[in-house]
């Protein structure tokens, strides 16, 4: 690659700062990452990963000690490198505002340690102003303001597809207020706007090209910031809005899919993002919905559909309850086979996964469950340890045998393809009900199964009587 490699510490290596690190090595540029949790630096540095993410281990062992080195030395890394990015965590207050304390915490370590100009770049999701806060906490410590600038890079990379999202973006905004920034930061993307890094062979795969590489937004700093949060807050909103319409095509029987194809059709809708389901989770949508929400209310901005967004999304997963409910008419001593754990499927990460709570409201009803989930398990466990009314499969089939009932939770591809034979002759009843939408109902009908999805009409086998619907 010809453009200059540019020195740069990550600050933090969750799923944002680690594949950050690890695709700006990719790009050509000299890498330090810094976590101040001693053992992922441990494993990190042994060639482990602490999270699933598709091509991540192959990058790691390509750039681990040659291009990409880790540390808990956040002085010395900071120090060394022209760009700091922070990408610690954001979590969400008790007030739904986002917790920035662990940005405060490194904003004032690099203050402390800095002793040449450096761009501090915000990588994770922040209110709007959060600049202005870094701004004051790094002055306050000590560092000229003609040492340092503060920049805003929004990350829009999605979980299980984190690396090929970062290497192949729809965009890339680059939020800085003096050019001397702006230039550091377009010098690291340089290898990805100008095409470059797509003409090497070992390339990550993706919807980028030599002749369609990405484009570059430059905007001010607090255009940046509100611009990954508003759109965090529209991708949940568009959720939200065909969870309510799938709700209404089931008071009526029509079908949530072809509503949703007939309005993406329309390209100034657009068909992503409108699958019904759960509702959404994760790490970022419903900290990230709260905290937008706590913004403009601090700026007295009536923002009211942001509360509805949310109150769409926590009745879903009451709705689905309900529906698991209204196939098995009562749940004490009843036996569930749930697939999916994480809060979606291809990632391990459970943070706010809606599965969870429809797991809870299960077992405060008197159900047994067995899950299964083909990443997630351990870390499940740490949140829902196993007891004798929540057991963990290791084998998809296992958590089915002798079920009253398979939920499908996360829609992980192999969820898709199961083996509708065996499972017929594992489940106690053929009763499927699936919060994911992965099968055809016609075609669960005719392999016999009762088969409940959402925005999609109910089917059961004939020889179901009361309350029973089929496909007209
Ligand atoms: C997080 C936020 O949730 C997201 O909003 C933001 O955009 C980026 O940061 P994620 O990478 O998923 O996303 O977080 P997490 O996996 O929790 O990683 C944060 C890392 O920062 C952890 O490894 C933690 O040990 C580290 N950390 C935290 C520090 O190194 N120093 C601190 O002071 C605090
Ligand atoms: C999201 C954003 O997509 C990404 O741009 C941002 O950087 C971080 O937050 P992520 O949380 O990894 O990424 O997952 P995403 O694929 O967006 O899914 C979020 C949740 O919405 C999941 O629970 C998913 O199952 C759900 N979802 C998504 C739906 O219910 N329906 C859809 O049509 C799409």
């Amino acid at each position: 690659m010809t453009a200059k490699p540019v020195s740069i510490a990550v600050v933090g290596s969750g799923y944002v700062g680690l594949v950050a690190a690890v695709c700006f090595a990719e790009i050509g540029h000299s890498v330090i990452c810094v976590d101040n949790d001693e053992r992922k630096v441990a494993t990190l540095r042994a060639g482990e990963l602490p999270i699933h993410e598709d091509f991540l281990a192959e990058l790691l062992a390509r750039h681990r000690n040659t291009r990409l080195q880790f540390t808990t030395d956040l002085p010395s890394a900071a120090r060394e490198a022209e760009a700091i990015f922070i990408a610690v965590g954001t979590p969400q207050s008790d007030s739904g505002n986002a917790d920035l304390s662990y940005v405060d915490a490194v904003a004032t370590q690099i203050a402390r340690s800095i002793d040449s100009y450096k761009v501090i770049v915000e990588k994770s999701t922040v209110p709007v102003y959060t600049n202005e806060w870094i701004r004051r906490v790094v002055e306050r410590n000590g560092t000229s303001s003609t040492n340092f600038d503060v920049a805003s890079n929004p990350e829009f990379l999605r979980e299980g597809t984190a690396v090929s999202d970062f290497l192949h973006p729809d965009r890339i905004v680059i939020g800085a207020d003096s050019e001397q920034a702006a230039d550091v930061l377009k010098a690291i993307y340089a290898p990805l706007t100008s095409g470059d890094y797509y003409r090497s062979e070992h390339a990550v795969i993706g919807q980028r090209t030599i002749s369609d590489p990405p484009p570059v937004l430059l905007t001010s700093t607090k255009a940046a910031e509100l611009i990954k949060h508003a759109s965090n807050a529209f991708l949940a909103m568009k959720i939200s809005f065909i969870n309510a319409v799938a709700n209404v095509c089931e008071a009526v029987d029509a079908n949530v899919e072809e509503v949703a194809r007939g309005v993406g059709l329309d390209k100034r809708i657009g068909s992503q993002f409108l699958r019904a389901g759960i509702g959404y989770g994760g790490s970022c949508f419903p900290k990230d919905v709260a905290a937008f929400r706590y913004v403009a209310e601090q700026l007295s901005v009536d923002f009211g559909i942001l509360s509805e967004v949310e109150k769409i999304n926590d009745e879903q997963k009451r709705r689905f309850f309900n529906k698991v409910r209204s196939a098995l008419w009562t749940f004490r001593g009843k036996r569930l086979a749930v697939l999916g754990l994480a809060f979606k499927g291809g990632t391990d990460d459970v943070r706010e996964s809606p599965a969870f709570d429809i797991i809870r409201m299960l077992l405060a009803e008197g159900c047994t469950i067995v899950a299964f989930d083909p990443a997630a398990t351990e870390r499940a466990k740490a949140e829902l340890p196993p007891s004798p009314s929540l057991q963990y499969a290791e084998e998809l089939y296992a958590a089915a045998t002798g079920a009253d009932a398979l939920l499908i939770l996360s829609d992980w591809p192999q969820f898709g393809e199961l083996d509708l034979e065996k499972l017929q002759t594992l489940l106690r009843y053929p009763i499927v009900i699936d919060g994911r939408n992965l099968y055809d109902p016609r075609e669960m009908l005719e392999r016999g199964f009762t088969y409940l999805s959402v925005g999609r009409p109910a089917v059961y086998p004939a020889r179901e009587t009361a309350g029973a619907r089929s496909l007209r």
